[in-house]
């Protein structure tokens, strides 16, 4: 039999291993990186306003363009207006936490590195694995909706390309009403319109080409540079603003010459439940803000620019929260607006906020709408990048990744291997994979990361209380907790099978840290230096 000296031999090790796991990265190593110079780091070019175009250009984009619809006409009905309160209430709370990390640490990891600061090693990894859901599988999400505006849009103008080029082997394409149409995309007008799609034309998938050049296109602006990419993305996020505010200004306009029609469709406010959880009432409020979330993401990529902004301290704060609150009063009047013009049950449609212009009779605004869509989503895709490319290079700074991740161009100061590498990926990806069951994986991992960042604030907060905090996120721990408690209760209201996804996409995680992350560790291997100088040091005592 085995004595007690026997199992706490076992135990010392097993102790130490997992005393490792949860090692933190020292903050003054992480602030002396955030402040780095010179030729091998990225280029400070951004001020504050690129920051909010930044965070403007990733949040608006499909989920108010599309997502609004569906989600009024099936979950909340006119109430989707409060769905999109919670939900950016909800982003409120985690963007003050990202506010305040980022402005203390300004690094290009973002959550990732933040975990590291405070919780350890493991969950540093875990949120930068998570965040590959957010960024990259959310760029090759948008990349795939994409296509197939693009699609709907140039047959509009008789322009015809091969609808098999327009989506991944297995997706399926319908004729309708002279359009080939992505199946998934008409799929809930067809329902309503009473069709049965296997009597329309068909086809399937071959190679989705266009997503695959919108996204090559995108990398090679992101390798080109940080100011050109920023460029880029704040002309199109004034276009895209500006439609908008067209829509903003025509519905309004037409609401208020037709005030009682608009009250008739607000009326009721709150649809009875119609007596299954989610169906409207306050229960379909809360489904509605779980699927709307998507409509939000983006916000937090603002802080992966944090080592290419001019002054991140002061600035941080303001790009995150500053497009937060602008997209969030944005999609409170688009949403109110929409229902108002026109019954929410026939919002069940691809392109709802089309349908809404239509309705007033400004007919000629209806095509600016889908332009606005479709570069809308064109620097979606843009940010989502910059972020992962930017996490994979902190990460591999930190050696959890290879050292190629984080090689900066000498001429262009851009993490252009990176960039390239997640590019390519992505771009097979939209390309090859049938991707509208990943829409929920990305929110489900956005909010993982929101939980993490959120409760990583309050415990910095008590563990070093003396650092100077250029942003303090307001009453801690009240935002902090809240922070946790209704991203977590996003999570849960999502289906299971995307708790599985998570979950499997977390152990392949974990497989990948512990036969590589783990043995190139530069964190991990200062602590066994330090644990080797240690008894040769009390030898020499
Ligand atoms: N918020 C982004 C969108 O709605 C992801 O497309």
């Amino acid at each position: 039999m085995r004595g007690r000296g026997g199992w706490e031999a076992i135990d010392a090790p097993l102790k130490e291993n997992m005393a490792n796991l949860l090692a933190n990265k020292p903050l003054d190593t992480i602030l002396s990186e955030a402040h780095e110079e010179g030729g091998h780091a990225l280029k400070r070019a951004l001020g504050p306003i690129n920051l909010v175009t930044l965070g403007i250009g990733a949040i608006i984009g499909a989920g108010i363009f599309v997502l609004t619809g569906s989600a009024a006409a099936q979950y909340a009905g006119p109430a989707i207006v409060l769905s999109f309160v919670l939900a950016g209430v909800a982003c409120v709370f985690a963007g003050l936490c990202y506010a305040e990390f980022a402005s203390l640490i300004p690094i290009a990891g973002s959550a990732y590195t933040y975990g590291y600061a405070t919780l350890g090693e493991i969950f540093a990894w875990i949120i930068g694995w998570d965040l590959i859901l957010e960024y990259a599988f959310g760029a090759a999400t948008v990349a795939s909706g994409w296509s197939g505006y693009v699609l709907s849009f140039l047959q509009d103008f008789g322009i015809r390309i091969p609808a098999r080029l327009t989506a991944a082997p297995s997706e399926s394409l319908v004729f309708y009403n002279g359009h080939w149409e992505h199946y998934d995309r008409i799929k809930d007008t067809l329902t309503a319109a009473h069709i049965d799609w296997h009597t329309l034309p068909q086809m399937t998938g071959l190679f989705n080409l266009v997503a695959f050049i919108a996204i090559v296109l995108v990398t090679t602006i992101l390798v080109i540079g940080i100011k050109e990419s920023a460029n880029f993305n704040s002309a199109i996020v004034i276009v895209k603003v500006s439609i908008v505010l067209m829509f903003i200004g025509i519905a309004g306009a037409f609401a208020l010459k037709h005030s009682t029609q608009v009250v008739a469709h607000w009326t009721p406010f709150i649809p009875p439940n119609a007596g299954e959880f989610g169906r409207y009432g306050w229960s379909g409020i809360a489904r509605g803000a779980s699927v709307i979330f998507f409509a939000y993401i983006g916000f937090d990529a603002v802080s992966t620019a944090a080592q290419e902004s001019k002054n991140p301290q002061r600035d941080m704060p303001f790009g995150i929260l500053g497009s937060l609150v602008i997209c969030t009063v944005l999609y409170i009047l688009v949403s109110g607006l929409l229902t108002g013009i026109v019954p929410y049950t026939s919002l069940n449609v691809s392109d709802p906020v089309a349908v809404g212009i239509d309705a007033t009779g400004v007919t000629w605004a209806s095509f600016l709408v889908k332009v606005g869509a479709i570069l809308g989503l064109a620097t979606v895709m843009l940010v989502m990048l910059l972020g992962q490319s930017r996490v994979f290079f902190s990460m591999s700074r930190d050696g959890l990744l290879p050292e190629w991740c984080s090689a900066v161009h000498a001429r262009f100061r851009t993490p252009w291997i990176s960039t390239i590498f997640v590019g390519v990926f992505v771009a097979f990806f939209a390309a090859f994979v049938p991707i509208d069951i990943l829409g929920e994986l990305v929110s489900i991992g956005t909010l993982l990361a929101f939980v993490i960042v959120s409760a990583g604030t309050w415990i910095l907060r008590r563990r070093r209380p003396d650092l100077p905090r250029p942003f303090k996120t307001p009453w801690v721990p009240f935002v902090p907790i809240m922070g946790v408690l209704v991203s977590a209760g996003l999570m849960a209201s999502l289906p299971a099978a995307t708790w599985i996804r998570l979950i499997v996409w977390l152990i392949i995680g974990m497989v990948i840290y512990f036969t590589y992350g783990q043995k190139h560790s530069k964190v991990q291997a200062n602590l066994a230096n330090d644990a080797e100088a240690a008894p040769a040091r009390s030898m020499a005592d």
